[in-house]
């Protein structure tokens, strides 16, 4: 089969290197890719990973590139282009494209949307409320004493989410969307959501339309800094499994959440076939959704892949055509552990073209793997060109011995202001030993 990629973070990289294993894959493009992709090559011919240098939100011009070149599959890694409607353009030309088409993907780019669909379906969630008018709004977060999560409707590249502890906070948050327009048409409407604590873990489903199958539970470490403290990011490491939720408690929350959540999709004609990603709040009271995405998580993905042992490009083709149900998807009982090093200043103002040294030496390490997210190929070198750059996944019996190697693996690699969480699954380390 000929495949194309689209995206060029860590989790396409992820992705790429699982579909380039693939018995199935003949060719395989990613639009536009990073250096780290374009070193795969495929186990059925030993052919290069080719990257075009196509964004992955030009839809017109990935559209004229599927024309021309006809891929077999199309997948689609982030949430932009899956916001802006690339399945259905695809599908108009009867091109096979995983992922939700627009009006499913609007689970993660209308924050509206998901909160009312989930309170229609009694999905648990947090106390919420959506508003375009100021006053309203402001009434509202009085209500909760000024401790809220503030949100802008749509897609705001991981940035518009305010996490507030008093009244001044979410007043500016409020105003600072609805009447400064710092978000733009994306911040015409808002959610202002009770602020719920606990620890936070991520769910995966991949769907059909009709069936879905569970993921195994992995948990991100979103702040910048060790403990939880600094900026939210887009994800600073992950691993899978988390011990945060036994076996059973994860099919109850899964079926509490998946299960409406379906009924809901069927009920109002959503065709959903692609991932769902519940980003989860377990709160004293239970479980609560905090919000949808309609794509794989980064740098979930990246430990997902390490421990999934089918074949992904079957597990696709069967979310697209409908026939989950005969798929077995087996994965590790090994756990996977990504350490994410990033540009100093991110998720803030970063410098990039720094010069990366160490990676073919960690690559060599036993059970390791390491993905690449901002990096580019400069003269002979590989360079960083985002802020977060690579992804060190490494996969043992232990999560202990999956962190002990993956740390041990970032003392190989240099850039000039690299930083990462030295902090990465060990929360759940401690959790274990007690
Ligand atoms: P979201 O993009 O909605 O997942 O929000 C980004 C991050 O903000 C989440 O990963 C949580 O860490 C935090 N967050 C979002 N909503 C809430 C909430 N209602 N209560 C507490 N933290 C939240
Ligand atoms: N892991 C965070 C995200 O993908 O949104």
């Amino acid at each position: 089969m000929k495949i194309l990629l689209i995206g060029s973070g860590g989790r396409e990289h992820a992705l790429a290197w699982k579909i380039a294993q693939s018995h199935y894959t003949a060719k395989l493009w990613c639009a536009p890719g990073n250096a780290g992709i374009a070193q795969e090559t495929l186990a059925r011919n030993g052919e290069a990973v080719e990257c075009v240098p196509i964004s992955a939100e030009d839809l017109n011009k990935l559209l004229e590139f599927a024309k021309l070149n006809r891929p077999d599959l199309t997948v689609v890694g982030p949430d932009n282009p899956l916001g802006m409607g690339i399945v259905d353009l695809f599908q108009k030309e009867g091109l096979t494209i995983w992922g939700p088409n627009q009006k499913a993907a609007q689970f993660e780019a209308s924050k509206v949307f998901s909160q009312d669909f989930m309170e229609k379906y009694s999905i648990p969630t947090a106390v919420s409320g959506s508003f375009d008018n100021i006053e309203e709004a402001l009434h509202f977060a009085e209500k909760l004493e000024g401790r809220c999560a503030v949100k802008v409707d749509g897609l705001a590249l991981g940035k518009g989410v305010f996490i507030c502890h008093n009244m001044e906070e979410s007043k500016a948050s409020i105003e600072d969307i609805l009447k400064n327009k710092s978000f733009g048409l994306a911040g015409s409407k808002i959610v202002i959501q009770e602020l719920l604590e606990g620890m936070e873990v991520s769910l995966h489903a991949i769907c059909d339309g009709t069936h879905w199958k569970l993921f195994p539970t992995s948990q991100d470490h979103k702040r910048a800094f060790d403990y939880d403290e600094g900026p939210n990011t887009g994800g600073m490491g992950t691993y899978s499994p988390t011990p945060f939720l036994s076996e059973e408690e994860f099919y109850q929350t899964a079926q509490s959440i998946i299960s409406p959540w379906m009924k809901g999709c069927q009920a109002e004609a959503i065709d959903y076939r692609g991932i769902l990603y519940p980003g989860i709040m377990l709160t004293q009271s239970g479980p609560k959704v905090l919000e949808f995405n309609s794509r794989f998580g980064d740098p979930e993905t990246q430990v997902y892949m390490a421990r999934l042992e089918s074949d992904l490009v079957e597990m696709l083709l069967a979310s697209c055509n409908g026939s989950l149900d005969t798929v077995n998807i087996k994965w590790s009982t090994q756990s996977a552990i990504c350490l994410v090093l990033a540009s100093g200043g991110y998720p803030g103002k970063y410098e990039k073209g720094k010069i990366i040294t160490g990676l073919k030496e960690a690559n060599k390490l036993p059970n390791t793997k390491i993905f690449h997210a901002g990096t580019k190929f400069a003269s002979d070198n590989i360079v960083t060109s985002g802020g977060r750059v690579l992804g060190i996944t490494t996969w043992a019996d232990t999560l202990n011995e999956a962190r002990q190697r993956a740390y041990h693996a970032a003392n190989l690699i240099h850039f000039d202001g690299m930083y990462c969480r030295n902090d990465i699954a060990q929360k759940a380390l401690s959790f274990l030993k007690k």
